[in-house]
Order: structure tokens, then C-alpha cells, then sequence
């Protein structure tokens, strides 16, 4: 039987440390980092995701504050908030949710949020700072996905990972951390040819793709560690619905490692956006330099250094 990387227990410990480096912050006289979440409109999903995030900011001592503004806020005003938040020193994490309305650039928002307050990740200096192993801040998910492979693999040089989806959210920025981390990566997609052979070389399968159990039992090698990013609510015989990942789970349990969907990645998303806003609230209080590795738990070796032990 494959082993379970249990997500949630992985996202519990990383929330310790997360509230105790916040304690840390109070104790040495600074303000509790502060995030900031925009809302806007009534999305459902939407809902429930920043009411989770909120209530974890509680969980570790983080100040959050709402905005909830109607569906039909126009995009000036919107921008004219984030640059309100941008220039208030006790906000130190901004995420505005997505998706937005259709009359609303969502591209265009994400990067009026200065780089440094991007908790997310998403903006196009993070993604270029990323992307040449200079710092700035990782996107959450693919942040989690590195820490679960951790677990397991504390050493991933040389190791053969594929990555399965090319989205930027998940896909690229997992590809761009598992090169940092010296893996021999191979970024693929549902239209990939010869999917299964080259998923069936790999140490490391991430399958962020989007497609339920596309991964099946023999397309898994012996031992391969499996990270399973995908979430899709599906309905069952009995007319319920259960959430199914991208990996037929019951087909790998030749793996070493396999992460459950849900009780996965899923759990450790909230968690790096906290680990995020506290390492975004460190940075604008003590600098850089003397907060030492933000990311201790991610296999990386340039990325938070800026020196590799290795040629490049
Ligand atoms: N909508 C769904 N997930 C996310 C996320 O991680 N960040 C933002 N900003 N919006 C989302």
C-alpha cells in the first residue's frame, strides 16, 4: 500500500510555525501582519473560500479585514482600492479574489497589487522572480505541492518529475520550484502524445490537469511519489457527489506516496497563503536579510539562497 501524504496534519505543522513566527513578530514589537481579501460580487465558491481563508488568519494571529463590493463595482473603483491598500503600511498581504465579473480585466487588477503584498503569487514580477530562482513570492499552491514532496523526498536532484497541466497557477510555477529543486522536469498536458510511457519513467508525478483520474494504476512507476492537485466534484450512482482527483488513487497504490483528494494539496493552499502573508509582513518590517529562509520546507536550492551548490 502506497503511503497517504496527509495534507491536512502537513498544513496543521505549517501553521505553527506560521502562528508561532507571528508571535515572534508581536513579541519583538511589531505589528501582527496584516491581510487584506476583496470580494466582489456573489459567487457561492467564492464565498466559501475567503470565509476559510479568514477564519485560518484567526487560527494564527493574522489581522484580516474584508472588502465585499457589489457585482457591478466598476474596475476604477476597484483599482482605486487596491492602490488605498497598497499604500497603507498595516496592510501587508492583499488577494483579490478571482474570478471577477466579465466587465472587470482581471489581469489588469492582479498586477495593480504591488509584487510585494501579492500573496498570491500571481503577479508578473513574482512570476519573473520566480521563474529565475530571485525570491519573491511563491503562489500557494505550488508552494504546498513542494512541501508535501518534501515529506518525502527531502533531496530531489536528479530526480525525474513530470508535471501534468500548464496552467499558471499551478502548473508552471510546480515546473519552474521542481527545476529549482535540480529535478529533471517534463512539463506535459491533456494533449501530450505518449502521456502514459513518459509518466511511467517518473519519481514524481504532479497532476494538475483539471482531468478526473486521467492517471491510471499503470501509468504509475513502482515507488513514484504522487502529488494529486486536481478537485472535481462529480456525481455518483446513488445521485450524491464526491470529489475526485486526477489520479485513479485505488489503481496506485504500487506508489510510495500518494495524496488523497481531498485531504491533500487542498489543505496546504490556505496554509502557504498564510506562511505567504507572514513572509510578505516580515520582509516590509526586518528586510530580507535577517528573516533568513522563509521557505525551509521547499527543496530549493537557488531559489531563496541566490546561490546554487551546483552548476547551473
Ligand atoms: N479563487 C480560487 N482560488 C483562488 C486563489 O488561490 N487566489 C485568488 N485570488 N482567487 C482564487
Amino acid at each position: 500500500m502506497a503511503d497517504i501524504i496527509d495534507g491536512r496534519a502537513i498544513a496543521r505543522q505549517l501553521d505553527e510555525k506560521t502562528k508561532a513566527q507571528v508571535e515572534e513578530l508581536v513579541a519583538t514589537g511589531h505589528p501582527a501582519p496584516g491581510l487584506t481579501v476583496i470580494l466582489v460580487g456573489e459567487d457561492p465558491a467564492s464565498e466559501v473560500y475567503v470565509r476559510r481563508k479568514i477564519k485560518a488568519c484567526e487560527r494564527v494571529g493574522i489581522r484580516s479585514s474584508e472588502h465585499r463590493l457589489p457585482a457591478d463595482t466598476s474596475q476604477e473603483d476597484l483599482l482605486d482600492l487596491i492602490a488605498s491598500l497598497n499604500a497603507d503600511p498595516e496592510v501587508h498581504g492583499i488577494l483579490c479574489q478571482v474570478p471577477l465579473p466579465d466587465h472587470i480585466d482581471t489581469r489588469l487588477v492582479l498586477r495593480s497589487i504591488s509584487p510585494d503584498k501579492d500573496v498570491d503569487g500571481f503577479h508578473p514580477v513574482n512570476v519573473g522572480r520566480l521563474s529565475t530562482g530571485t525570491g519573491g513570492i511563491v503562489p500557494c499552491t505550488p508552494l504546498g505541492v513542494m512541501m508535501l514532496i518534501n515529506t518525502v523526498i527531502p533531496d530531489l536532484t536528479g530526480k525525474d518529475a513530470v508535471v501534468i497541466g500548464k496552467s499558471n497557477i499551478v502548473g508552471k510555477p510546480v515546473a519552474n520550484l521542481l527545476l529549482d529543486a535540480e529535478a529533471t522536469v517534463t512539463v506535459t498536458h491533456i494533449y501530450t502524445h505518449g502521456l502514459p510511457a513518459i509518466c511511467r519513467k517518473a519519481d514524481v508525478i504532479v497532476a494538475a490537469a483539471g482531468a478526473p483520474e486521467l492517471v491510471k494504476g499503470d501509468w504509475v512507476k513502482e515507488g513514484a511519489v504522487i502529488i494529486d492537485v486536481g478537485i472535481t466534484r462529480q456525481e455518483t450512482e446513488d445521485g450524491k457527489t464526491k470529489l475526485v482527483g486526477d489520479v485513479a488513487f485505488d489503481e496506485c497504490q504500487h506508489a510510495k506516496a500518494i495524496t488523497p483528494v481531498p485531504g491533500g494539496v487542498g489543505p496546504m493552499t490556505i496554509a502557504c497563503l498564510l506562511a505567504n502573508t507572514v513572509q510578505a509582513a516580515r520582509r516590509s518590517m526586518v528586510g530580507n536579510g535577517d528573516t533568513g529562509s522563509d521557505y525551509a520546507d521547499v527543496p530549493s536550492r537557488t531559489m531563496f539562497t541566490g546561490s546554487a551548490s551546483k552548476p547551473n
